[in-house]
């Protein structure tokens, strides 16, 4: 089993809490970690799963990833459950307002484990919302610093 359980959150699952996960699954891999590590990502809104199934990761997230050598082919946006609680170690919130809302969603259990991303590198701000900012190089730049924080913390 995993030593670590992570779960990247953000309001759609389709831009930030993608291209988290697929980040740290390229740096992990690149480290040679992976078997230290299972990583997720899910949505604390449920604005992008149909009938049940969920859409892919939006097109320009896809292609900042893309200009990094990574894919993310075949993630689709899922909700966070109450029951995740249990399963992951940590869940790595993209903004203030994703905190608050996984904390819900946890049902008041676990919140210790609702962290905000950016912590991990020292910092106290968000990662900006690129659906709204339209800045997904930026996104990737924050991403990036906050997982490579996490990374060395859980060395
Ligand atoms: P994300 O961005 O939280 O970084 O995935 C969003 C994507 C879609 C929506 C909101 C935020 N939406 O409302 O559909």
């Amino acid at each position: 089993m995993a030593k670590y359980k992570i779960m990247f959150v953000c309001l759609g699952n389709i831009c930030r809490s993608p291209m988290a996960e697929f980040i740290c699954k390229d740096l992990v891999k690149k480290a040679g970690r992976e078997a230290e590590f299972e990583i997720a990502s899910s949505a604390v809104s449920s604005e992008n799963v149909y009938n049940g199934v969920g859409a892919p990761v939006y097109k320009p997230a896809q292609a900042e990833l893309k200009k990094h050598g990574i894919t993310c082919e075949g993630k689709r946006a899922q909700v966070l459950k109450e029951t995740d609680g249990e399963k992951y170690d940590l869940f790595l919130c993209m903004d203030d307002s994703n905190v608050r809302r996984a904390k819900r969603i946890l049902g008041g259990k676990n919140e210790e484990k609702c962290k905000k991303l950016l912590s991990y590198a020292g910092e106290i701000g968000d990662v900006a919302d690129p659906w709204y900012t339209g800045d997904f190089t930026v996104a990737y730049a924050d991403i990036l610093r906050g997982v490579k924080g996490l990374l060395d913390s859980l060395e």
